[in-house]
C-alpha cells in the first residue's frame, strides 16, 4: 500500500465509526447470503464478532505505519483461521462483502479511490493471514 491508499482508508475508516455496528451486522448478512455455509463456522454471538472485526479493522488500520508488527498480528490472526474451519476461497467473499457494505454504508462520499484503496488493504490483510512467508510488506 502506498501512502496515497493508508491516507485514503484512514479518512474512511474514521466515517464508520458512528455507524460501525450496523455496518458490522450488514457485513455478515452480506456473507452468508453470498456464502451459506460459512455460517455455520460461526458459534458465538454475531454482535460481539462484528465488535471483534471492527475491532481488528481498527487495530490494522492504526498499524499501517507499522507493517513488521500488523504482519506479525496477521500471521497469528491467520493461524487462528485455519483453526476455525475457514478455506482460501472465503476470503475473496468476505472481501467483496467488505467493499460493498463500505460502499452502502458511507455513500457517495466512499468514492472509486477509497474503494481500490481498501482493496489493497483488504489483499494485503489476507495474502497475510493466509501465505505470510510470501508476502511483502
Ligand atoms: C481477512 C480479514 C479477517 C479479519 C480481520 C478477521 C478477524 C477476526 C477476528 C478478530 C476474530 C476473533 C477471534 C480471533 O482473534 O482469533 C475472528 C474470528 C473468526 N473469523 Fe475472522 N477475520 C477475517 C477473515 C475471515 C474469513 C475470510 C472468514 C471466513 C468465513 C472468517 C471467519 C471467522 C470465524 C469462523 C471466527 C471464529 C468465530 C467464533 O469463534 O465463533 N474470518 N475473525
Amino acid at each position: 500500500m502506498n501512502a496515497r491508499d493508508i491516507a485514503l482508508v484512514r479518512e474512511s475508516h474514521a466515517w464508520v465509526a458512528p455507524v460501525a455496528d450496523q455496518a458490522a451486522a450488514q457485513f455478515y448478512d452480506r456473507v452468508f447470503e453470498r456464502a451459506p455455509s460459512v455460517a455455520t463456522l460461526f458459534r458465538g454471538d454475531m454482535a460481539q464478532q462484528g465488535a471483534r472485526l471492527m475491532a481488528m479493522i481498527g487495530a490494522a488500520v492504526g498499524l499501517l505505519d507499522d507493517m513488521d508488527k500488523l504482519n506479525g498480528v496477521l500471521v497469528e490472526l491467520g493461524r487462528r483461521h485455519v483453526g476455525y474451519g475457514v478455506q482460501p476461497g472465503h476470503y475473496e467473499v468476505v472481501g467483496g462483502a467488505l467493499l460493498d457494505t463500505l460502499a452502502a454504508a458511507l455513500g457517495p462520499a466512499f468514492t472509486a479511490d477509497h474503494r481500490l484503496a481498501w482493496a489493497a488493504l483488504y489483499g494485503h490483510v489476507s495474502r497475510t493471514m493466509q501465505a505470510p512467508s510470501t508476502v511483502a510488506a
